[in-house]
């Protein structure tokens, strides 16, 4: 499963890419604004931190400017990758680009049908909010469940990428599923390798190894 962090804020990306866990980033508007930085310029910045897909968002509704939009992102860096909104606008402009050869993730998916449209459109990604639809009173993991099994019915290409991650257990279901990327605030990513067992245990052979009087280096 490959990890995208879903921030703008170039510490924690660089501190996740040092893990060598990181197989990209996502940002949004609400991200970017987030960050207080100039939208190209903390692009590029994170585009050269890490060499999987950065998610760039078009902000335009109709197809003409989303083109537009796009011709500028894609020139910031070989691995952005251009984030549409799942409309008929957003799908038009997603089959536009992946036909040119440019990474596409289809944002704001609240369905299966809609993913299935996005797979059609030649998405290289779709992503599904888990979390927004848990607030909604729905279950965010039946909504992969569904789009893993369309995907693999009609062995499509495109990527699930599992998006408003708010916690470890989204992840965890999230891979038992089969979901092929999840993208997380770097806290909850971080979050993952916390285990009290690990902790005591760590603690207990410290305390037994300094009773042995013995150093390594
Ligand atoms: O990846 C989409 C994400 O940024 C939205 O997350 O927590 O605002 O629903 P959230």
């Amino acid at each position: 499963m490959k990890f995208f962090a879903d921030t703008a804020e170039i510490e924690p990306i660089k501190e996740l890419a040092a893990t060598g866990l990181l197989d990209g980033v996502t940002t949004n508007p609400s991200l970017i604004h987030k960050s207080g930085r100039d939208f190209m310029e903390v692009t590029k910045e994170i585009c050269g931190i890490v060499d999987g897909p950065v998610s760039a968002e078009v902000v335009a509704l109709d197809h003409e400017t989303m083109m537009k939009e796009a011709e500028v992102l894609r020139k910031i860096a070989d691995n952005v990758c251009i984030k549409v909104p799942l409309t008929i606008d957003g799908l038009k402009t997603c089959k536009a680009l992946t036909d040119d050869g440019t990474m596409v993730n289809v944002t704001l998916c609240f369905s299966a049908n809609q993913a299935l449209l996005a797979a059609k459109a030649g998405a290289t990604f779709v992503s599904p909010f888990v979390g927004r639809h848990d607030d909604n009173g729905f279950d965010g993991m039946d909504l992969i469940r569904d789009i893993r099994l369309i995907y693999d019915n009609y062995l499509y290409d495109t990527e699930i990428l599992v998006a408003s991650v708010r916690h470890t257990t989204h992840v965890l279901e999230s891979a038992k599923i089969g979901a092929d990327v999840m993208t997380a605030p770097p806290k909850v990513i971080m979050a993952l390798v916390n285990h009290v067992l690990t902790d005591k245990g760590i603690e207990g052979f410290l305390k037994d190894w300094k009773a042995t009087g013995q150093s390594i280096i």
